[in-house]
């Protein structure tokens, strides 16, 4: 295996760092060498003169990778903003280069990289004059394509569909969509994702429960062989 894949979120918030954990772990667990990446981080914590990136934290600890975090985080930016906000304030110059050539290095380390959005997908990383970096331009950089990850709630027809076609309109491909926080009890999370399916004509699906037990839900509820099939498809 030596594909790699980019996990999009509807938003913020949405679960991007704990299902990212989850799929790493349940890789790993399988015997395949998977790493993270994330090209910038904003609100890291700060510990004496360090600036430590909590998604990177969360994940190496649910997965066991051990690795250090400047190798897996491009820009580690300690303002909670939104990173173009963040990088403008640090003075921190970001280049779609530095970010293709940590990957490139730490994808020399790894079978496989699972690559961590920053917000949603019209999240900015840099605005100065008229340059403008986008999420999206990260994810054509990599040439990666994508898994997107939702709530299962309501008002998530929307965010969800928006996202995938307007993935789809420059050209990235959604391979499946893992809704969060899914119970499978509830009238409107059933027929969100039957709605999406329809809107998207996505048809790879992942339900995740919102838990307190992580290793449960690796077991319980992420197929393996489904999630390998499409990564590597
Ligand atoms: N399925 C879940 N079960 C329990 N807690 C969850 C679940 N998904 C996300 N969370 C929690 O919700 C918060 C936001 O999730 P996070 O993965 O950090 O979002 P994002 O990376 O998209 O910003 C975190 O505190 C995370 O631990
Ligand atoms: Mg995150």
């Amino acid at each position: 295996m030596n594909k790699s894949i980019f996990i999009v979120g509807t938003d913020t918030d949405v679960g991007k760092t704990f299902v990212t954990g989850l799929i790493i772990k349940s890789l790993r667990d399988n015997g395949i060498n998977a790493g993270y990446f994330k090209a910038a981080l904003s609100g890291a914590r700060e510990e004496g003169n360090k600036l430590i990136p909590g998604d990177a934290e969360e994940v190496c600890n649910v997965s066991g990778i051990e690795e250090e975090y400047s190798n897996m985080v491009s820009y580690i930016l300690k303002n909670p903003y939104s990173p173009h906000l963040a990088a403008r304030i640090e003075n921190i110059e970001v280049s779609l280069d530095k970010i293709k050539n940590d990957y490139k290095n730490l994808k020399e380390k790894y079978e496989c990289l699972v690559v961590e959005g920053s917000g949603g997908i019209i999240c900015p990383l840099k605005i100065k004059d008229d340059e403008v970096i986008l999420l999206e331009d990260v994810i054509k950089v990599l040439n990666l394509e994508t898994i997107l990850i939702a709530r299962a709630e309501i008002g998530t027809i929307n965010h969800t569909t928006l996202t995938v076609k307007y993935l789809e309109s420059i050209g990235i491909k959604v391979k499946a969509i893992v809704l969060n926080g899914y119970n499978p009890q509830n009238i409107i999370h059933k027929d969100n994702k039957e709605t999406i399916k329809v809107l998207t004509g996505v048809n790879n699906f992942f339900e995740i429960p919102f838990v307190d037990e992580r290793n449960q839900i690796v077991d319980n509820y992420f197929n393996f062989n489904l999630l390998i099939n499409i990564i590597n498809k």
